[in-house]
């Protein structure tokens, strides 16, 4: 089973930055990443690589180095399996919207649609890996359709024949590129020890033999899933606490210091914030919980359900808690809105906390003055289900008055502060920590208020500037 050609199925997050460091890892092998989406690989095949359609520190001179070489993107859904050796299935799985489970069992109808290609086109024997993170015993269901495939052929010359493995991916977004060029550890489930052999044959081009893990099928599924559900738990810990020292007079920062020294507990994971958003962790979860019930364990599932439950209440907090410090009112008040992404170093805002609160305070009647350094216009429009104000506020003094809510892209911090009645810091970008809070405070409307969900801005500073000040967990200013 040597590898030559491999195809991933799937040009998003994943599939994009995870074959794109296994080509440059792996010269000798020919990688095509194919997907139904036109438009998103006619920007990874971009020449102005600023243009590709994730943006992720130190991704763009990867794929100027090896695209055309041995790193292909392409529409050749039938072709591209045709040839390949190994495909990896990199496809969405998001929360089914209706029918059975939905609200918290994943949608497989993509994943199922891979198989039946797979099924359909391959030739020879093909390595099937699982790297979309998937129920457990998803891969039942995948062998069975390419099963039922290979059944029907019987001339040996072309007969198909298959393997299934779970390969699952646990690059963060932001960090991609590091994550994926030194990861932690790489799990591989399988059944067949020659198919292990030959997914280990690639990762072995850079990662160290003791960081692959080797595993039943069903225990790489099921890690894949109880890892995002411990981190975001850690995540919904912390963020409780948080309000308790907000109501105490504890600062979350140096309970969190205390409790991350110790080694059992561990440093990372501990940064309270707005609430875990991204792709993962809440369809993650609610998986589990979907599953957890499904197998007769109603009390598991409500133990996991309540890390989700906790992180919408936080949301929520939040943004009372903003209302009832501009005087119970944001209604006519221009707000700007710092970061929008779900976190920094992506321009993801997929379940980000912002929409959340921004929709909270559009629901108020603020007018919001929103501000990322790599989220469009378009998708905040998207998200907030609201086109934004053509014209800038300054020119609208009449909004004002306005009862409802609107919004307006900020090309600059500057154009955002500009007249603000408050600052509210959603995603944690470093320009935003450089910001000069005196010459803020002259633009801003007083009495003006600076809320920091990220705990980034320097306090004495954003004082000495005469700025009302609140920053999550801080129980000695709020
Ligand atoms: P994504 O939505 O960015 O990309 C998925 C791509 O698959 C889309 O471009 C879509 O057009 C394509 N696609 C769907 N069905 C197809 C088909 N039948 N044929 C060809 N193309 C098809 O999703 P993503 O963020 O890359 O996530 C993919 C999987 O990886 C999910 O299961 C996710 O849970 C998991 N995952 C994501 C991350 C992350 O940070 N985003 C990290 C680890 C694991
Ligand atoms: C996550 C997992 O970390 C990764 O292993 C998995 O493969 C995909 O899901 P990602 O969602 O990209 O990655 O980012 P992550 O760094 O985990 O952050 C998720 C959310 O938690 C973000 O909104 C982030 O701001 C928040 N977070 C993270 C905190 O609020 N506090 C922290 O201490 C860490």
């Amino acid at each position: 089973m040597k590898i030559k050609n491999i195809c991933c199925i799937g040009a998003g997050y994943v599939g994009g930055p995870t074959m794109t460091v296994i080509a440059d890892k792996c010269p000798d092998l020919q990688i095509d990443v194919v997907d139904l989406n036109e438009k998103r690989i006619e920007d990874w095949n971009n020449n102005d690589f600023t243009k590709l359609p994730i943006y992720e520190p130190g991704l763009a001179d990867i794929v100027k180095r090896r695209r055309g070489k041995n790193l292909h993107f392409s529409n050749l859904i039938k072709e591209k399996i045709e040839n390949a050796d190994l495909v990896f299935i990199s496809v969405n799985t998001p929360t089914k919207k209706k029918g059975v489970g939905a609200g918290k069992a994943s949608d497989l109808k993509w994943v199922e649609a891979c198989a039946r290609q797979v099924a359909e086109f391959s030739k020879g024997h093909t390595i099937v890996v699982e790297k979309s993170t998937l129920p457990v015993r998803t891969a039942e269901v995948i062998k069975s359709i390419l099963f039922a495939s290979y059944n029907l052929n019987e001339d040996k010359e072309t007969e198909k024949t298959f393997d299934v493995l779970s390969n699952p991916e646990f690059l963060s977004e932001g960090t991609a590129i590091k994550d994926l060029e030194n990861p932690d550890r790489v799990l591989i489930g399988g059944e067949k020890e020659e198919a292990i052999e030959a997914l280990c044959s690639v990762y072995r081009c850079w990662v160290p033999e003791e960081k692959i893990l080797k595993t039943n099928i069903w225990s790489s599924e099921l890690a894949k899933l109880t890892a995002n559900a411990f981190l975001a738990q850690r995540i919904s810990s912390i963020n409780s606490i948080s309000a308790l020292c907000e109501a105490t007079g504890a600062d979350i920062r140096e309970v969190s210091r205390a409790i991350g020294s110790d080694t059992r507990i561990g440093s990372k994971f501990l940064v309270s914030g707005p609430g875990f958003g991204g792709s993962c962790f809440k369809k993650d979860i609610l998986n589990l919980v979907y599953l957890s019930n499904h197998f007769g364990l109603p009390e598991v599932a409500n133990f996991w359900e309540s890390v989700v439950e906790l992180n919408k209440w936080n949301q929520k907090r939040i943004s009372e808690l903003i209302v009832k410090k501009l005087y119970g009112s944001v209604s006519g008040k221009k707000i700007s809105i710092l970061g929008f992404a779900f976190k920094a170093n992506t321009n993801d805002t997929r379940e980000s906390a912002a929409i959340n609160i921004c929709k909270d305070l559009l629901e108020e009647g603020a007018i919001l003055y929103i501000h990322d350094p790599k989220v469009e216009s378009n998708q905040i429009a998207k998200d907030l289900n609201l086109e934004p104000l053509k014209e800038s506020f300054t020119e609208h003094e009449s909004l004002r008055n306005s009862e409802i809510g609107n919004w307006y892209f900020a090309n600059s911090i500057r154009e955002s502060l500009t007249g603000a009645d408050a600052v509210i810091l959603l995603t944690e970008w470093d320009e935003y920590t450089c910001i000069d809070w005196r010459e803020a405070s002259n633009l801003m409307r007083k009495p003006s208020w600076i809320f920091d969900s990220r705990s980034i801005l320097n306090p004495e500073k954003i004082k000495a500037s005469c700025l009302n000040f609140w920053r999550i967990g801080d129980g000695s200013i709020n």
